[in-house]
């Protein structure tokens, strides 16, 4: 699979890329990712101009139509297929297990970060992106919504995970059920033992423990949330 980033600050996103699940993913081409800075397009070969002050006033800068929409159609235009856009902004559709399933089965994704005060209206009429929001607050732009897409989307290309069981049987891939408690070595910490069935080597009385108590921790955080 295939990620294309636009984006005002492509540093970033180096470290990330540079780490375990993802950096394995790269290197054995099961996952892809371009990253392009949106300055090279702006029309002000200068000072590489991208935002400017909004029309009618009021606070910060808006991103300009003209560098926006030529990064993302250069891009798009520079491998097929031409990829699935998806505008990284707070008024998005929320992230939830659901979308990021739909937004893999894509072959290509262009992922458009946005920083400053938001995009000129006219880039969504023209570009027609998918808005997706990671969540119910505002971050300081899209890279970090942009590598929460990309960690959670390639969850789902198939050999990215060793076991290809993990991302079915993890949690909210069963709606509303979150994960059981995992526990490892050693079986007491500060007097704190490990659940007996899990020593038991009864796989049926396990998978049984787990599933109730991924039922009983789903109650408990539905009662929080309310
Ligand atoms: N840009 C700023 N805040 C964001 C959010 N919560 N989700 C996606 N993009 C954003």
């Amino acid at each position: 699979m295939r990620f294309d980033v636009l984006t005002l600050f492509p540093e970033i996103f180096s470290g990330y890329l540079t780490q375990s699940l993802l950096k394995r993913a790269i290197e054995r081409g099961l996952v892809s990712i371009h990253l392009w800075n949106i300055r090279d397009w702006s029309p002000d070969p200068k000072h590489h101009k991208v935002d400017d002050r909004p029309f009618g006033g009021g606070p910060g800068m808006v991103l300009m139509c003209e560098p926006v929409v030529s990064a993302v159609e250069a891009v798009q235009a520079k491998a097929e297929p031409p990829g699935h856009l998806v505008m990284l902004t707070p008024q998005g559709e929320r992230l939830t297990h659901g979308l990021v399933r739909e937004l893999a089965r894509h072959p290509r994704l262009i992922l458009l970060c946005g920083r400053y005060e938001g995009f000129d209206e006219r880039i969504r009429i023209l570009l027609k992106p998918q808005e997706v929001s990671i969540g119910d607050y505002v971050c300081n732009g899209g890279e970090v919504p942009a590598m929460v897409v990309i960690d959670t989307v390639i969850r789902f290309v198939p050999g990215v995970l060793g076991d290809e069981s993990s991302v079915v049987e993890e949690s909210h891939a069963e709606p509303g059920l979150v994960e059981y408690p995992q526990y490892t070595r050693p079986r007491v910490f500060r007097g704190l033992e490990v659940p007996e069935v899990l020593l038991s080597g009864n796989h049926e009385a396990i998978a049984r423990w787990r599933h109730e108590q991924a039922r009983l921790r789903s109650k408990k955080q539905a009662h929080e949330g309310s």
